[in-house]
């Protein structure tokens, strides 16, 4: 008991880490799946489980929670062991956050194809998965934090601050939100109605963003980066800055999402007014990641995963820009309702959270199978440049498409009569449904070829050996 006591769990982390590819390919398949209809329609008519709006959700969940959350989860873990110099408190505890986690997946993907949902955006799941969720989350919470506080060194390294911020903030959002009068085992009732039913899901919506899609990534980046760079973060000073002003920032912008509806104005401004000041610290922070680079930017001639690192955080640069922009009421007057939203949020998911995931986990997986390198440092090459065409594919044909639709729908003759039919615009955009597609193919490809590298590295890697403690320099050690 003792001798494990010296050594890190790895195994959680090795699987999280392989379903995080495998759940990756699995929701980005039904992502290719809802594109392909987006072109043809008719694809899946008459099949209750294959139609549009039963996959939408399925696709959004499965890459924001089985994907997005696995990778978080496995690499917080790793992070908070490594970071503070501990074993995880609980074997048990973690292999039951691993289990309760895929049990919840496998539940949303049997449950929304068959039809059960809340009808809230990402907030989809009904209440019984839901309770599942709250007990999972509650003992990650504690796996996680215990063992923070068990640490052998007097620091808290800032990707831990991240991680705990978004893991607490995702625990409040996940309750308030899904507070809920059950009628059946598969139906109930939000416990809001009207206006505050629409505040409450968009201030979850938007913190979901926030929280689950940014600050745990953002902990994954102050990681991986330094280590992958083998240089210290360009400013820790910067990076607690950064913390403070995003966790003080991100709660109050959710309204940005109701603008021009029965939301009073004043909160729809307030929620603008902040989206514009978000951009100072997710640039502030995004700067921090890429300048880690000061020095070594000639590693990223060489190294493929640095490369999915540093182009993660440009896609999220990219991002960041954009939303505020899109928040401020006139523009959001043309991009709401428009393909352009949608381009928004691949440059975020696509570019930023899935670069990032796809970068840390090709740096952890030789990690954890005891060797230097993956199987196949030219696929991971291959890999990075299919996944960057086709993300560009994805989000420039829907920023036309976007802007075309909202110029298109606002036109007006001089008698004031509509200059196009809702129609009209529908086929001038097909054509960028069609690249949308292809850009889905190419990403979706380059997930297969990393699960091929991932098993490569596998069959090749000696017997797996517990890892033993890193030794902790005598002025760190924590009394
Ligand atoms: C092969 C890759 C992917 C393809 C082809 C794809 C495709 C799609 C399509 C066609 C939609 C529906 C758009 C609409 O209703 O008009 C969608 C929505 C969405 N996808 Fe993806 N997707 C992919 C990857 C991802 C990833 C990795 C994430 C997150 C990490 C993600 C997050 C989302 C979200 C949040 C929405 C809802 C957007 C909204 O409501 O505005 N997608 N995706
Ligand atoms: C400074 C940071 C950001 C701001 C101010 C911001 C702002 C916005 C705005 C104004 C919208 C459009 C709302 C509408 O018209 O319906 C939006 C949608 C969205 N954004 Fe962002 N965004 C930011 C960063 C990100 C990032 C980094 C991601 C992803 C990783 C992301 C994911 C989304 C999603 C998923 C939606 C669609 C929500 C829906 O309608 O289903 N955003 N954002």
């Amino acid at each position: 008991m003792q001798a494990l006591q010296q050594t890190y769990n790895d195994k959680v982390v090795r699987q999280f880490s392989v379903m995080t590819v495998v759940w990756g390919i699995v929701g980005m398949l039904v992502g290719v799946i809802i594109a392909a209809q987006l072109y043809w329609p008719t694809l899946g008519e008459g099949i209750p489980w294959l139609s549009y709006g039963r996959l939408r959700p399925l696709h959004t969940n499965a890459v924001i929670f089985a994907f997005g959350g696995c990778a978080l989860i496995g690499t917080s873990l790793y992070v908070v062991q490594r970071t503070c110099h501990v074993r995880l408190i609980s074997d048990k505890l973690a292999a039951f956050v691993f289990w309760g986690w895929q049990l919840v997946i496998v539940a949303a993907a049997i449950s929304l194809p068959l039809g059960y949902t809340q009808g809230k955006e990402y907030a989809e799941l009904e209440w019984p998965i839901d309770l599942l969720i709250t007990a999972v989350w509650v003992a990650y919470a504690v796996l996680f934090i215990g063992t923070i506080a068990k640490r052998r060194v007097k620091h808290i390294y800032v990707a831990n601050w991240f991680y705990a911020a978004f893991i607490i903030t995702i625990a409040l959002l996940h309750i308030v939100n899904n507070l809920a009068i059950p009628v059946g085992v598969g139906k109930s009732y939000p416990v809001y109605s009207g206006a505050v039913d629409a505040m409450v899901q968009w201030w979850y919506g938007h913190n979901a963003v926030g929280f689950f899609l940014t600050a745990g990534f953002l902990g994954m980046m102050y990681y991986f980066v330094p280590k992958q760079a083998e240089r210290p973060v360009y400013s820790y000073r910067l990076s607690i800055v950064h913390f403070w002003a995003l966790i003080a920032v991100y709660m109050w912008a959710g309204p940005h999402h109701l603008q021009y509806t029965a939301l009073p104005d004043w909160a729809q401004s307030l929620g603008m007014v902040f989206s514009l000041i978000l951009l100072a610290p997710s640039w502030g922070g995004a700067i921090n990641g890429v300048m880690t680079l000061s020095g070594v930017w000639h590693k990223l001639r060489t190294d493929p995963i640095l490369k999915f690192l540093i182009v993660s955080i440009s896609f999220y640069m990219i991002a960041t820009f954009e939303g505020p922009m899109m928040s401020i009421k006139t523009v959001n007057s043309l991009s709401h309702y428009t393909d352009w939203t949608v381009g928004h949020v691949h440059a975020g998911a696509l570019g930023w959270v899935a670069m990032i995931s796809i970068g840390s986990i090709y740096a952890l997986m030789p990690k954890l199978l005891g060797r230097k390198d993956m199987y196949s440092t030219k696929a991971i090459d291959l890999h990075f440049w299919m996944h960057t065409v086709g993300v560009v594919l994805y989000i420039v044909s829907m920023w036309i498409a976007g802007v075309m639709q909202g110029l298109m729908w606002r036109a007006t003759n001089d008698d004031a009569t509509l200059t196009y039919t809702f129609v009209e615009s529908l086929t001038a955009t097909y054509p960028y449904y069609l690249i949308r597609l292809s850009g889905g193919v190419l990403v979706l490809s380059g997930m297969v070829l990393m699960a091929w590298n991932v098993w490569r590295t596998y069959r090749v890697a000696p017997a797996i050996e517990p890892q033993p403690l890193l030794p902790v320099d005598a002025s760190e050690v924590r009394a």
